[in-house]
């Protein structure tokens, strides 16, 4: 296991192991400061390639102005503990140059509703830093697979697009939500909350797991369950509601009754602290 912060050494690294016989190579892209859901990516890369790289990186493209890019939570050193701990191989913690030369003026972009809507809405240009980095991070570590967390639904979807429609060599592997003991969803970001912001902040989870109940129940239209959503996430007095969606869940079109799996998905801010959520509903 080692701790690698240049390209050409991570290059190096990656040759040598298939020099040796270390076929395969299982990618976890991740900005740091881990939790159990990149564990759970990690553990899954482990059992399923050769050598496991997890790559961590804050990456200014994917941030707006006004967000939380110089405050975002980072300790190099608890991440290489972790990542080791849970198998990784190599952890690859490049510097802003190493991702984007000086004159870096070249983006992927995924256009059309998919990066527009939800996420792309509030944050007008962070799918293209997510899918820019990505594509630069495939680049140099050259994986067979990439393991991606359901949590970040959209962001899934809008890099399963990117890999099908350039024909990029990689399997996306996406893994299921990990939650804390109390249903709030894993994230990073979760360290920001104060005591009272945590606990409203469940009613995340809540009121997405009533909604999909409700929906197996026969209530499947779906004005009726994002209102049932939106009254229950606004009965807590420090959420603001970023959005509240019912999708589907392939296509993220819109829909008026739940035929078949749909996505309902919700961005939320209690405080300065902006979460999102979200689960697979049918009948
Ligand atoms: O999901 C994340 O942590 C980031 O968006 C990713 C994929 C590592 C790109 O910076």
């Amino acid at each position: 296991m080692c701790l690698i912060t240049s390209n050409e050494d991570l290059i190096n690294s990656l040759k040598k192991a298939k020099d040796n016989k270390m076929q395969t190579v299982g990618f976890v892209p991740t900005m740091g400061y881990l939790h159990d859901g990149h564990l759970s990516l990690i553990k899954k890369a482990k059992e399923e390639n050769d050598i496991v790289v997890v790559s961590v990186f804050v990456n200014p493209t994917q941030f707006g102005p006004n967000e939380d890019f110089d405050r975002y939570p980072r300790d190099i050193e608890r991440d290489y503990k972790i990542a080791k701990e849970a198998g990784a191989d190599i952890v690859y913690n490049p510097e802003v140059e190493d991702i984007y030369p000086k004159g870096a003026s070249t983006f992927a972009v995924v256009d059309g509703d998919i990066t527009k809507k939800l996420c792309g809405a509030s944050r007008p240009n962070h799918f293209k830093g997510v899918t820019t980095v990505v594509n630069i991070l495939f680049n140099i570590v050259m994986p067979d697979r990439a393991y991606f967390g359901q949590k970040d639904a959209q962001q899934v979807i809008v890099i399963k697009k990117m890999v099908r429609d350039l024909h990029m060599k990689v399997d996306i592997v996406v893994c299921p939500i990990v939650r804390e003991a109390d249903g709030l969803a894993m994230s990073s970001r979760n360290v920001y909350l104060n005591q009272d912001e945590r606990k409203q902040a469940l009613v995340l989870n809540l009121a997405l797991a009533e909604a999909q109940k409700k929906c197996k129940q026969g209530n499947t239209k779906v004005t009726d369950l994002k209102a049932f959503i939106k009254e229950t996430i606004e009965a807590q007095p420090l959420a603001q509601i970023d959005y509240v969606e019912i999708l589907d869940a392939q296509t993220l079109d819109e829909i008026k009754e739940i035929k078949k799996q749909a996505l309902a998905a919700v961005a939320v801010k209690f405080g300065k602290t902006r979460l999102i959520d979200n689960v697979f509903i049918d009948s």
